[in-house]
């Protein structure tokens, strides 16, 4: 049962351990015989509308940030990724056509329902992406999709960034004239993360070794830059390591000064368009003190790096970058004696502004 923590000692750790199963149930409720099953009004919607809006609010920002890049490269839109307490007293100049896509693991997330009060009021076409069909906001906007991820109960949300990930693949591919064959990539990537999942004491050792920082990086381009900030969040959140998540580019025009003798950085390396960039990046960190961690994929490895990772789909990497740092969020909080699945000041659902 989803309310049990049955072999594991904490929620986040058993929520971790389920994400291949939830990859698999998003693709039972979605995908029949190859073909996608979603409310045809929605997706004529999704076409007629000439620029995407994406309003979410911290993980599910997150997702937000990797489905722009999914839903511009398989259906060559526009797509803008708004914070949502930020989004509804700042509202930018919005496209008269727009379509809105709401985040929403809980569906109850008070920044959000401000945003949808306002749209509606303006009669912009909604969409929620939730993991609780019955919530506010799934009964208030215009189509709702449900992620199936379960109950939830770890504040530091996993299991739910990665379906929130998949359901927007799902909805970009079924407006998408690109061939992919979506059963295959899908099922390959649950099995990847499967695999790593079998295998993760090597994280924790990796942990132990590094755990006496004040502050950590994550780093990536691209994807990965959204990868970034997610495992960022989630180490900070709980275990209260100062983490920044951080373009790898950008970090020379500033932060990098921040950069200390035996600072973790953690790069995150999923293409090959930013392979050598990155590595570069990284090596900058190190002439100024820093620890290295690479977190990469089998095709892009080179010698020393630590985590390595099966080849998906370009589109799917996220789903898969993720869970190393998930572990490591998960085993540096167990290090340090931290409550892992109730961290200090946090609620699993925001309800007020
Ligand atoms: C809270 C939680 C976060 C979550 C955010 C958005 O701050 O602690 O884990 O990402 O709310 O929640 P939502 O339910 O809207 O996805």
């Amino acid at each position: 049962k989803s309310s049990e923590k049955g072999i594991f000692e904490h929620f986040m750790l058993k929520e971790i351990h389920e994400q291949p199963t939830v990859i698999r149930r998003i693709m039972k409720g979605y995908i029949h015989d190859s073909s996608i099953n979603i409310n045809q009004s929605l997706l004529n919607d999704l076409k007629q509308s000439s620029r995407i809006y994406i309003l979410a609010a911290g993980t599910s920002m997150h997702a937000g940030i990797v489905g722009k890049k999914i839903i511009e490269d398989l259906i060559k839109k526009p797509v803008e990724v708004h914070i949502a307490s930020e989004f509804a007293y700042n509202t930018p100049l919005i496209d008269p056509n727009a379509f809105f896509i709401l985040i929403s693991q809980s569906g109850e997330t008070a920044d959000l329902r401000t945003c949808l009060t306002k749209l509606k009021k303006q009669d912009y076409k909604t969409l929620t992406i939730t993991n609780v069909i019955t919530s506010t906001l799934a009964r208030e906007s215009l189509y709702a999709l449900e992620i199936f991820a379960g109950p939830e109960i770890a504040v530091a949300s996993t299991k739910a960034y990665v379906a929130q990930i998949a359901m927007l693949f799902i909805l970009a591919y079924a407006l998408s004239d690109k061939a992919i064959d979506i059963q295959y990539e899908l099922s390959k990537t649950a099995q990847a993360m499967e695999n790593f999942l079998l295998s993760d004491s090597h994280i924790r050792d990796l942990v132990v070794k590094y755990i006496n920082t004040k502050h950590a990086f994550y780093i990536g381009r691209g994807m990965d830059y959204a990868t970034s900030l997610e495992a960022a969040l989630k180490l900070k959140e709980i275990s209260y390591i100062h983490t920044e998540g951080f373009a790898a580019g950008e970090l020379k025009h500033g932060t990098i000064a921040l950069i200390e003798d035996k600072t973790p950085v953690i790069a995150i390396i999923s293409h090959e368009s930013i392979n050598l960039n990155t590595r570069s990046n990284l090596e900058e960190t190190v002439s100024r003190g820093a620890i290295p961690i690479v977190i990469t994929l089998e095709s892009l490895k080179s010698d020393g790096d630590d985590i390595i990772l099966e080849d998906v789909h370009p589109l799917l990497t996220p789903i898969l970058t993720i869970l190393p740092a998930q572990l490591i969020a998960y085993y540096a909080s167990y290090e340090l004696g931290y409550d892992i699945d109730k961290p200090r000041n946090l609620a699993k659902s925001v309800t007020v502004e």
